[in-house]
C-alpha cells in the first residue's frame, strides 16, 4: 500500500539539526515501501512569504511554488519536522507551511519534533498541532519526539539510539492507517 508522503523540514540554520531528523524519517518511511519526498526550504530556496500560492494568477506563481503545489496535491500525507524555538514553532516552518492551504486539505499530518534538550520539542509540537488543523491537515495522535537529537541521529539520518527505530514503527503505522483511509475517502470526493 505504498503511499506518497511529503516530509516538511522546518529549519534553515546553517548548523541545523532538523535535516538529520528529516533524513531519518525519509529513510524509515522509504524502507516501509512509501514514496517519500523531503521539502527542504534551503534546497528549494523558498523566499519569505510574499503572496500565498493561491494569490497568484493561475500559471503566474514562481516555479518553486508550482512544483511544491504539484507535489502536495499528489501527497497522501505530510510529516512535519519541527524544532522548538522559544517553546514555539520555528519561523522557518511557519513560513514553509503558510505558502499553501487548499493543497493540504483532507490529508493527515504527523509531527516529528526534536530539540537538543531533553523535552524533544514537544512544547512546539502542541502549538503546531493547532496550526496543522487550521491548515486542513490534522495531525495524528502520536508524536515522534527526538530529545537530544545531536546524540540520536547522525548526519546521514541513521539512528544512533536504537530506541528510535523501536518507537518509529508504531508512529508510522498510525500515519499509514490515516493516510490510507483518507486516500480512499478522497477518491469518493471531498466536501469542498
Ligand atoms: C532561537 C532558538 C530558540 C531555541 N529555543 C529552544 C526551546 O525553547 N526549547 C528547546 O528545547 N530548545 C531550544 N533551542 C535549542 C534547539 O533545540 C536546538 O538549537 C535545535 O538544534 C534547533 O533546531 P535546528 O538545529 O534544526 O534549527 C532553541 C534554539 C534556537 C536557535
Amino acid at each position: 500500500m505504498g503511499l506518497k508522503l511529503v516530509v516538511l523540514v522546518g529549519s534553515v540554520r546553517s548548523d541545523r539539526q532538523g535535516i538529520k531528523a528529516a533524513r531519518y524519517v525519509e529513510k524509515s518511511l522509504a524502507a516501509r515501501g512509501h514514496e517519500v519526498a523531503i521539502v527542504d526550504p534551503v534546497a528549494v530556496q523558498l523566499p519569505l512569504l510574499d503572496r500565498m500560492y493561491k494569490e497568484y494568477e493561475k500559471g503566474k506563481a514562481p516555479a518553486v511554488l508550482e512544483e511544491l503545489a504539484t507535489l502536495y496535491r499528489a501527497a497522501d500525507g505530510f510529516v512535519v519536522v519541527s524544532g522548538e524555538y522559544n517553546h514555539s514553532i520555528p519561523p522557518a516552518l511557519s513560513n514553509l507551511l503558510d505558502h499553501f492551504l487548499e493543497e493540504y486539505f483532507f490529508r493527515p499530518s504527523a509531527i516529528v519534533c526534536y530539540s537538543t534538550g531533553g523535552f524533544g520539542g514537544v512544547r512546539a509540537a502542541m502549538q503546531l498541532r493547532a496550526m496543522l488543523c487550521e491548515l486542513g491537515m490534522p495531525s495524528i495522535s502520536s508524536l515522534f519526539p527526538i530529545p537530544k537529537i545531536q546524540n540520536a541521529v547522525d548526519d546521514s539520518g541513521m539512528a544512533l539510539d536504537q530506541a528510535l527505530d523501536r518507537r518509529f514503527g508504531r508512529f508510522a503505522a498510525e500515519l499509514e492507517w490515516y493516510a490510507d483511509a483518507l486516500r480512499e475517502a478522497r477518491r469518493k470526493g471531498v466536501p469542498y
